[in-house]
């Protein structure tokens, strides 16, 4: 689908590793280059016509996220630099002053290191506990495992939407229904989900939820921070700075502005911001339930040709997105990450930044291919073709 709208894609390369980052299309960086080459300027400081524009295109991008999220608000539409500094400032603005020792937060240990160290820092500042939901037999998250690691305690369950290894989505929605009739806070890492199934974050009634740009179409060092309206306005800025001060005289005398700028201090990445704007509206043309089913469509003929060979192992045969992870017997992730990079297929080998999945899977390292809806089934064809010979992977490899 869509391959030609993608200049990087119309090379002799095959890009499996979507999970890390998304190819670009040229909707995008045409956008941010108009903003480069026919209006740069700084955004909500300038009484001139470019910057005037500025102000126009970069708010008209919230816009479009709060469409794409189907927010209540456009102010509850925060630009930060990604889900990882989305999660630090919940983690840091909001539940820091809210959290007493013996609080207790629930993650699994399919989370990225982005929805583990911000709570393992809260851990070691505040004496709260961190504490793993079991997970079942295919590593999901089940509403059951949760009402059972639920205590009195509990104050905030913290969860990827679809996890970056096992590529399982969570019912969020039932859980936050079950989560907030015993007053926890549900946070939603969206950044694995966002690019490829629907958000509706008021029918999900989350918390917060966090997204990356650069895994959606979008630019590098730009993602979104949703939170509900009241509970923003309780966020502590970690930045302080210009644009989002109202005024400032003496230490007593500083005031702040409303929502969405009093969260982002300083000159912001706009061409980017811009960009992930012109990411979503393409996205949403072509349709997450399209993109969703084509995905899936993908991913069941690439199990069933990894199936049929032998020597692969795989870790989540079941899973319900475009993410595979599998190891080849007796060979090193990594060395199968690179045999295949002299056929310019990429894919990523490693931990994947899910340092704890390891007691759940068994394996510290995996390979893992996940798929976008710019792949095609010929390049399904030729990864299975060169996966099949083992003799040739151990010849090649180094
Ligand atoms: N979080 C990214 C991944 O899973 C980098 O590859």
């Amino acid at each position: 689908m869509n391959t030609y709208d993608f200049p990087m894609l119309n090379k002799d390369l095959i890009y499996f590793d979507n999970g890390a980052t998304t190819q670009k299309p040229i909707c995008v960086i045409n956008k941010m280059m108009d903003y480069y080459t026919k209006y740069c300027a700084n955004a909500h400081r300038g009484d001139y016509d470019i910057s005037l524009r500025v102000d126009m295109e970069y708010e008209n991008a919230r816009d479009i996220a709060k469409k794409f999220l189907n927010a209540k608000e456009r102010s509850e539409v925060v630009f930060t630099s990604g889900s990882t500094e989305g999660l630090n400032m919940i983690a840091n603005g909001f539940f820091k002053k809210l959290l007493e020792p013996g609080d207790e937060i629930l993650i699994t240990k399919s989370e990225h290191a982005s929805n583990v160290l911000p709570w393992f820092r809260l851990a070691n500042e505040l004496g709260v506990i961190v504490k793993y939901i079991p997970l079942d037999e295919n590593h999901y998250v089940t509403l059951d495992n949760i009402k059972k690691s639920v205590t009195p305690n509990t104050k905030i369950i913290s969860l990827s939407q679809i996890t970056n290894v096992i590529g399982d989505i969570r019912p969020i929605k039932e859980i936050v229904e079950f989560a907030h009739e015993h007053n926890i806070f549900v946070v939603v890492d969206a950044a694995q989900s966002a690019p490829h199934i629907k958000i509706d974050v008021q029918d999900l009634d989350c918390d917060f939820l966090v997204l990356s740009g650069h895994k959606m179409c979008g630019p590098t060092g730009i993602g979104i921070l949703y939170g509900k309206k009241e509970l923003l306005n309780e966020l502590e800025p970690q930045n302080l700075g210009g644009g989002m001060n109202e005024s400032f005289d003496t230490v007593d005398d500083v005031y702040l502005k409303e929502l969405p700028t009093r969260l982002e201090a300083g000159t912001q990445n706009i061409a980017s911001a811009i960009g992930l704007g012109a990411a979503m509206e393409y996205l949403m043309d072509i349709g997450l339930d399209k993109i969703h089913e084509h995905e899936l469509k993908l991913r069941a003929y690439l199990i069933d040709k990894l199936l049929s060979i032998p020597h692969i192992d795989l870790i989540n045969i079941e899973s319900d997105s475009g993410i595979v992870a599998f190891n080849v017997d007796e060979i090193f992730a990594q060395d199968v990450a690179c045999y295949l990079n002299k056929y310019n297929i990429c894919i990523r080998a490693g931990n994947h930044c899910a340092k704890i999945l390891k007691d759940e899977i068994g394996v510290k390292n995996t390979c893992r291919i996940s798929l976008y809806f710019y792949n095609t089934y010929e390049e399904i064809d030729k990864l299975v073709e060169l996966l099949k010979d083992k003799k040739k992977i151990l010849m090649e490899m180094i």
